[in-house]
């Protein structure tokens, strides 16, 4: 791309209010695939802010323009101008007035649309995606979300091959035409921004429920889905009235529709999308059943079917401003959906898992050239602003604000922001001032969170005064630089903190929340009897990386007797990261590696632990991934945290043996399959000791062959996904001949299911094999794969980027392959090709020959003539050019 084409940013401190608001959006489709006609009748109002005539510019993409009037009369091409992004009205007989009506007859063709952003086909199935800025490919219109708008939709479609006809809101009237088309025409009675219209046609099965809400009014549940997977209904829909239940209870927050419907569609750019009155769901968000689903995504089909819901309220009925305030709705609900699921299995497993995710994916993101603020100042391309970012680390800035005013605090501010915001657009200002005017709390200094990318370091150091009895912790913090930000301010950082005696009981009065606001700052604790342990950053009280030179006597101790549940995780996982770095610095010596008592002990005692939850133990018996270690070190070292972590997991497998044999009989599950937390928890224990076990084998010559027969035995006794797919992973990874056979009678039982297809390509494109890009390159020649679909594409391709050895691998092979699909996907989903990118961005991390690959992949894929603004934003900033 050459420079004088290269996209534009756009930024926050250039926000203007629109000159005209849409009061009514009157919408009739003539569906058809190659060439739908689109009809609108907008009433418009000029904005009081704007001056009289001031100019009106509709935002429209890839759009025919049919026909334009104005009050009733025809605009002639002097009236008006098209631009590729934009219609802009200039009539020439008269300046535009104060209030008007406009009506547009546009043409789209939805069967080329492949970038799922629009209206597009899915598997012969109309339907739409809006957010961010989709609907300006439906017709013209002001895209932005402060413009707020009441919808009235008209659909008219062949009767046969669409007999569902949907939109947002109430059915209002239906009947039928000649030619064997029908029409459905849908009111939506609240007004929201054109990035929540959603429209779906096809011949669709349904599913039907109820819910009575707290005030007593009876809404009707739809969830629609090809009439194959109706037996994979059940879990969403519970799901859905146990979230409602939950936003009564816990924010006081009502339904407010007569009917709540949800569609599955099988090609989706993201999770889900939660449309006023009608979500539109990624079948593998949505569609859950035992004999296909892994428990994993019943806990997420669960988690997204919450999140889409909680965006009633903190999302649509008071929406975000402009796309800088997408954490406002994006951070905040996330954070409604981790209490929700926290509340609803295992509190302290979900914050770990959360914190995982943070860690490895946010962490990293914020150390790239990507890393950004909650609330960014620019962008060029806003669909690459849906990051971890946004979602998680907002998630996490409003964690904090309920950390520090507590949870009737909390819902105090809630209460006040949705009742001085209900149908508003508004900011993240606007959020935080209500908490602060609801508790008369000072967020000035706290908002640095929002303004500051980087991931902030608290280094603590501890001193203990036997004399005095006192005891004081001394905490210094600081942020990396970041992308045009190289200096911070100190942050406001809540520290959960708690201290311990030696023998490990807790120091009651000591526990607590502490502010630290400084750049060092020290916090003395008096009546001390003797030099304590201190359990910090409990629950994982904001999103910094902490350092204290703990001992491993010290982490024992935490790990055991710490009263804060995700601390004692967290003393397993840096006593299992201070023994893999320990050993890599010997192999990265050439010296022979022998694994250290402190963690053999350790995994001891939890394979002995018959008390705890085993799903706890499985966390903790679960080492740190390769990604997360990667984000420790300066330069990664790909092949030496590999070897080490695989050395680590084999030295276990042979010292434990017995323990992990016993660990994996207690946990069996007999009877029907459960998805319980209870039995979700055997489950994956028994998962973690099988996978330790599995590394006695060293190939097919010297295998331990119980063990292969204990995997086969689970893979064809299993009553669920769970545990046949375990099995098969197992198998797989293992190199064993076995592997292959299970892969084989795989497909062949579930090639019709395909998310389960999606599992079988994962599957094989995480094996740490060295033919495993081979065999990924041979797969996209499968009859299953395919481009144009986001899940295949995140399945083999995105899935084999995730898999460091091979990625990574000498010679580049992985980065090759990486920017041929990049450059393919370009030109078919931008989206997608651009979220691709990602992997090759952190070249800096890597050493000297890495770095050059993936420089090269990545000019190579910049040098493209044709190249979207979604990729060119990635690969520029990566390379330090933009
Ligand atoms: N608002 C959606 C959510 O988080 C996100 C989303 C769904 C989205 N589909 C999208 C964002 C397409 C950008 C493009 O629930
Ligand atoms: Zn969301």
């Amino acid at each position: 791309m050459k420079d004088n084409q290269a996209p534009k940013a756009i930024y926050l401190k250039d926000y203007q209010a629109p000159n005209y608001f849409i009061k009514t959006t009157h919408l009739t489709f003539d569906l058809s695939p190659d060439k739908t006609l689109v009809n609108s009748e907008l009433t418009l109002e000029r904005n009081e802010q704007a001056e009289e005539g001031a100019p009106l510019v509709l935002a429209g993409a890839q759009l025919t323009l049919l026909a334009i009037e104005m009050d009733g009369v025809a605009l002639t091409e002097r009236d008006y101008s098209v631009s590729g992004e934009s219609l802009t009205l200039h009539p020439e007989a008269q300046p535009i007035p104060r209030s008007f009506t406009l009506l547009m007859t546009t043409q789209i063709n939805p069967k080329e649309n492949t970038s799922l952003e629009g209206l597009y086909l899915s598997k012969g199935m109309f339907c739409t995606q809006c957010e961010a800025e989709g609907f300006r490919k439906i017709t013209y219109y002001l895209d932005r979300p402060d413009v707020m708008s009441i919808f009235t939709t008209t659909v008219r479609a062949d009767k046969e091959a669409y007999p569902i006809l949907l939109s947002n809101g109430n059915l209002v009237d239906q009947g039928e035409l000649d030619d064997g088309r029908h029409w459905a025409t849908w009111h939506d009675p609240f007004k929201k921004p054109c990035y929540l219209f959603a429209l779906v046609a096809g011949d669709l099965a349904c599913s039907s429920d109820q819910f009575t809400t707290l005030s007593g009014r009876t809404v009707d549940i739809k969830l629609y889905v090809e009439p194959h997977d109706l037996d994979k209904c059940a879990h969403a829909i519970d799901s859905l009235k146990r979230s409602m239940r939950w936003d009564e209870e816990v924010y006081g927050r009502e339904y407010d529709l007569d009917i709540y419907m949800i569609v599955a569609v099988s090609h989706f750019n993201m999770g889900a999308m939660e449309n006023k009155g009608l979500n539109v769901f990624n079948t593998a968000c949505v569609l859950a059943n035992p004999v296909t689903t892994t428990d994993d995504r019943f806990e997420r089909v669960e988690a997204v079917i919450a999140h889409e819901y909680f965006h009633n309220w903190s999302g649509n009925r008071v929406t975000c401003r402009d796309w800088f305030q997408l954490s406002l709705k994006e951070g905040f609900t996330v954070f409604r959906d981790q209490e929700f699921s926290a509340d609803m299995g295992s509190r302290a497993v979900k914050r770990v898992d959360d914190v995982r995710l943070l860690r490895t994916v946010q962490f990293a993101e914020d150390a790239g050239p990507m890393a950004h603020p909650v609330r960014p100042p620019s962008y060029i391309e806003i669909n690459n602003f849906y990051t971890v970012t946004i979602y998680e680390k907002g998630a996490e800035v409003v964690r904090m604000i309920h950390t520090l005013l507590g949870a009737e605090g909390f819902r105090k501010g809630s209460d006040l922001y949705f009742e001085r915001h209900d149908g508003q657009a508004v900011t993240t200002d606007d959020f935080v001032q209500a908490m602060a005017d609801a508790n008369g709390y000072d967020f000035t200094q706290f908002k640095r969170w929002y303004e500051q990318a980087g991931t902030p370091e608290l280094e603590v150091r501890d001193e203990y005064d036997e004399k005095a009895q006192s005891y004081t912790l001394h905490f210094r913090q600081s942020c990396p630089e970041t992308p045009k930000q190289a200096q911070k301010e100190p942050f406001h950082i809540p520290v959960k903190l708690g201290l311990m005696t030696q023998e490990g009981d807790e120091l009651t009065e000591h526990a607590g929340v502490v502010s630290i606001t400084e750049a060092e700052q020290s916090v003395t604790f008096s009546n001390v009897p003797s030099r304590p342990i201190p359990s910090l950053l409990r629950g994982f009280s904001a999103p910094v990386r902490l350092k204290y030179p703990f001992s491993n006597q010290q982490l024992k101790r935490l790990m055991q007797h710490d009263s804060d549940a995700f601390n004692r995780w967290e003393a397993s996982n840096q006593l299992a990261l201070g023994e893999l770095f320990r050993l890599l610095a010997l192999y990265q010596r050439g010296e022979p590696l022998v694994l250290g008592e402190a963690l053999l002990d350790a995994v001891r005692t939890l394979l002995e632990d018959q008390a705890s939850d085993p799903a706890a133990l499985a966390l903790m018996l679960t080492l740190p991934t390769e990604a997360y270690l990667a984000e420790e070190m300066a330069v990664i070292d790909v092949d030496g945290l590999h070897a080490v972590r695989q050395f680590v997991r084999a030295s276990i497998g042979q010292a434990c043996r017995d323990q992990l044999m016993a660990v994996y009989r207690r946990n069996l599950t007999p009877g029907d399959y459960q998805p319980d937390a209870k039995s979700i928890a055997k489950r994956s224990l028994k998962g973690v000791a099988l996978a330790y076990l599995a590394t006695l084998d060293n190939g097919d010559d010297k295998r331990d062959a119980e063990v292969v027969s204990l995997c086969e035995q689970q893979y064809r006794q299993a009553n669920n996904m769970t545990d046949q797919l375990s099995a098969l992973r197992i198998a797989v990874h293992a190199g064993w001949s076995l592997g292959g056979e299970l892969l084989a009678e795989f497909y062949q039982q579930f090639h019709d299911e395909a998310l389960v297809v999606d599992q079988w390509f994962s599957v094989q494109a995480t094996s740490p094999l060295p033919t495993c890009l081979d065999h990924v390159t041979t797969l996209l020649q499968h009859e299953a794969f395919e481009l144009t679909n986001p899940n295949k594409v995140r399945s083999l391709i995105g899935a084999f980027c995730a898999n460091p050895a091979q990625f990574h691998q000498q010679g580049g092979a992985g980065y090759a392959f990486l920017a041929d699909h990049i450059i393919k996907l370009n030109a078919i989903n931008p989206q997608i090709a651009a979220r691709l990118v990602a992997p090759l961005s952190r070249w800096r991390r890597h050493n000297e020959q890495r770095q050059g690959l993936m420089q090269a992949q990545l000019q190579r894929i910049l040098a493209e003539p044709d190249l979207s603004p979604d990729v060119y934003e990635i690969a520029s900033k990566s390379l330090g050019a933009e």
